[in-house]
């Protein structure tokens, strides 16, 4: 308990990359892991592409920002203000700077699909953090123009890219609530 505590209060979305490279059997490994999260009737309804070709990440990044300058020309209100708090904009650097992106997919036919891919997706970052490299959970706005140019099959979709690498950045954990505000017991 106290190890996995450690490593889940320790990880946070790491935006910045070095450039240091690494062998790809520690991403291998830490899929391993994802591999091992419960699914809808074990369906293991997950498909994960390890993108490590340099000039398919500069691909990746192009679809991507193409993407994002689109949605940060819409976004409004609180989502824009929390946006701009953070620095973020449609520049997505952390794409080409790391040396593997892993692209998580989810078979679209599969009962509880989503969630089951999603808590892989928890098993996945938490092993990432263990190895000591960095990782976030990169939602781009155009999922579906990205899983056609990493040749998704028409049954699976694009849940998430995770970039990982060493954190280029020291960031301060972003607050957590505390238990009292999110904990009842018997009802609500
Ligand atoms: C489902 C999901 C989607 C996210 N999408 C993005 C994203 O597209 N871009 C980004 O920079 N961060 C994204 N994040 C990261 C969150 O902003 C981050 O987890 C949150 O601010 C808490 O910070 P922490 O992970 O450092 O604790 C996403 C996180 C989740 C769980």
């Amino acid at each position: 308990m106290a190890k996995i505590k450690e490593i889940a209060r320790k990880r946070r979305s790491i935006r910045k990359y070095k450039t240091d490279k690494f062998g790809v059997n520690a991403i291998l490994e830490c899929i391993d892991v994802a591999k091992e999260a419960p699914s809808g009737s074990n369906a293991q309804p997950w498909h994960f592409v390890i993108v490590e070709d340099d000039g398919l990440k500069k691909e990746l990044r192009e679809v991507c920002e193409k993407g994002e300058k689109k949605f940060y020309s819409h976004v409004k209100g609180k989502l824009a203000e929390w946006l701009e708090s953070k620095g973020l904009n449609w520049q997505k650097p952390f794409l080409t700077d790391v040396p593997y992106i892993i692209a998580v997919f989810s078979h679209k036919k599969s009962p509880y699909s989503r969630e089951s891919v999603w808590i892989a997706v928890g098993y996945l970052i938490l092993a990432i953090e263990e190895k000591g490299l960095a990782s976030l959970t990169y939602t781009p706005p155009n999922r579906s123009e990205v899983a056609k140019l990493l040749n998704c099959p028409e049954d699976y979709r694009l849940e998430v890219l995770i970039p990982v690498g060493y954190a280029g950045e020291d960031k301060v954990k972003e607050p957590r609530k505390g238990l009292d505000e999110i904990v009842s017991v018997n009802r609500w």
